[in-house]
């Protein structure tokens, strides 16, 4: 993702020389694509012809000079479907059709290594020009997206580097413009961000990095970062990281970073699992898919990219990241199946599965980063159960919590931001489940519920503060297919994380 200039026209559309102009179409109530007036003509041929009806994600491209029925001078025109608008009050529909259009935009821009394109703002959907803007945007940008950072340069046919510039038409730069288009950037920033820091191999993405990561962040943003070592680690009581870290040979990290404005009323903590490689340890996973596995770290990714926005947009709030982290391994030292740990809050957990692990570090860092900070919120994020896949498929992150306000808060983010969740109960039964023979509580609770019982253990960490559990072990990667998620991570949590802390005043508890 790479565009670094927006500008805006004024001029008329048909004097646009651009090497590729794109143009939003819906469906009208009569069921004919609608659109931009300077395509009205074109739209009624190709509707005439049956070629093009304005479908959500229907594209179609066109070379002006061979197509009698405009009068366009640009290189290339692009219609984007975005389907039937007459529910357009359903504003999160539509803004989900925004984003999946930018992300088709972004994807025919990359086909046709366009580096300049023009969008139309669509005037005709009756909406004021940034609420569209954004999530039309968000889609470019979020579709832009690539990894090469591990590819040879092949100098005869160097890859597309990207949307460079964007010229926007119908639209003009007010204050509400301007903020849309930031929000936009920040948000696919961020998750831009987390999903690169997601592609490093398991042997780049060390502990250490997310450190660095955050001391970098520090100090560009004034944010006060502090990052406990092993020993540390050791000296605090907490078990579990040391627990998960005893058979690697990379020291674990505990990495937090603190945006602290002046006068803040409300702290919320955002916790993410940062496993960069979870082999299973001596609960040793299968071979096929393994490599998979340097992607249990999206949670920390997606906070920690977060913090990218936070520092931009400066929010009232106080924001706190935690990145617990550590590798998942094998060596002689490793946690076996019957060990008993302590965590952080005292609680001894019994591991009967040394593969269920995220579990043992987030404990930890969920208990001690509600201590420290005494938030009004928390979330957690974590690539922590298979079984979610089993419940919801790559589809949506399941949502578990102690609070049902902000639990709902959590969902309406997700539905307004496209990142969709579904909740999943907790209670007595499940936590039953977990009850160990030796210790406090074990970490596994048999074979039904498995997402459920992951949350059951977390809850011994959080007390009574209102608490969001998210296991994205489904959609961090394997997403949904969408125009504006390329293969590979998806950078969840990113965009739901921001609308919650933008809005906060009205989303935390
Ligand atoms: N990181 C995995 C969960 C996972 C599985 C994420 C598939 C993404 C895709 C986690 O640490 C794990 O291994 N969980 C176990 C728990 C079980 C042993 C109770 C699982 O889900 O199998
Ligand atoms: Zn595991
Ligand atoms: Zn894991």
């Amino acid at each position: 993702m790479s565009i670094t200039k927006i500008q805006f026209s004024g001029k008329k559309i048909e004097n646009d020389t651009s090497p590729l102009i794109v143009f939003v179409v819906g469906i009208s109530a009569k069921k004919k694509p609608i659109g931009d007036a300077a395509i009205k003509k074109s739209l009624g041929k190709l509707s005439r012809l049956g070629d093009f009806s304005g479908k959500k994600d229907e594209t179609l491209l066109f070379y002006p000079p061979a197509h009698e029925s405009t009068s366009l001078r640009a290189e290339r025109v692009l219609l984007c479907g975005i389907g039937a608008i007459e529910n357009k009050e359903d504003k999160q529909v539509l803004a989900e059709r925004l984003r999946s259009a930018g992300g088709s935009i972004a994807k025919q821009a990359g086909k046709v290594k366009s580096s300049k394109i023009s969008i139309v703002v669509p005037g005709f959907l009756g909406e004021p020009p940034h609420t569209m803007l954004k999530p039309l945007l968000e889609g470019v940008l979020l579709g832009d997206y690539r990894f090469s950072a591990y590819k040879k340069e092949d100098k005869q046919n160097p890859p597309f580097p990207g949307i460079g510039q964007l010229t926007l038409y119908q639209v003009k730069k007010t204050a509400a413009v301007s903020k849309a288009i930031a929000e936009a950037r920040n948000g696919a920033d961020s998750a831009c961000q987390a999903r690169s820091m997601a592609n490093e191999p398991g042997n780049i993405w060390i502990p250490q990095k997310f450190a660095d990561f955050a001391e970098e962040l520090a100090g560009q943003y004034g944010f006060t970062c502090a990052v406990l070592d092993k020993k540390q680690i050791k000296q605090a009581g907490m078990g579990g990281i040391i627990a998960v870290n005893q058979g690697s040979t990379t020291p674990p990290k505990l990495v937090i970073l603190d945006y602290r404005p002046e006068s803040f009323k409300k702290t919320i903590l955002i916790v993410g699992k940062g496993i960069t490689f979870d082999s299973g340890g001596i609960s040793i996973k299968p071979a096929a898919g393994m490599h998979e596995m340097k992607y249990d770290m999206c949670g920390g990714a997606a906070v920690l990219s977060t913090m990218i926005a936070v520092g931009r947009e400066k929010p009232k709030l106080r924001v706190v990241c935690i990145v617990p982290t550590t590798d998942n391994m094998s060596g002689g030292g490793a946690i076996k199946p019957g060990d008993v740990i302590t965590h952080y809050n005292g609680v001894t957990g019994e591991i009967l599965n040394t593969d269920a692990e995220g579990r043992l570090i987030l404990a930890d860092a969920l208990a001690y980063g509600i201590e420290q900070y005494e938030p009004d919120g928390v979330i957690d994020l974590a690539t922590l159960t298979g079984a979610v896949i089993i419940g919801l498929g790559h589809h949506r992150a399941g949502l578990m919590s102690n609070h049902d306000g902000w639990a709902e808060t959590v969902l309406r983010a997700g539905e307004k931001t496209g990142e969709r969740l579904w909740r999943l109960p907790l209670g007595e039964e499940y936590s039953k489940q977990i009850e160990s023979d030796v210790a406090d509580i074990k970490n596994i609770g048999g074979k039904g519920a498995g997402t459920i019982t992951a949350a059951a253990y977390l809850q011994n960490f959080v007390g009574d503060t209102p608490w969001v559990h998210l296991d994205i072990a489904g959609t961090a990667w394997e997403y949904t297919e969408k125009t504006y998620i390329p293969k590979g991570p998806s950078g969840i949590g990113v965009r739901l994380l921001l609308e919650i802390i933008r809005d906060w005043k009205n989303t935390l508890p």
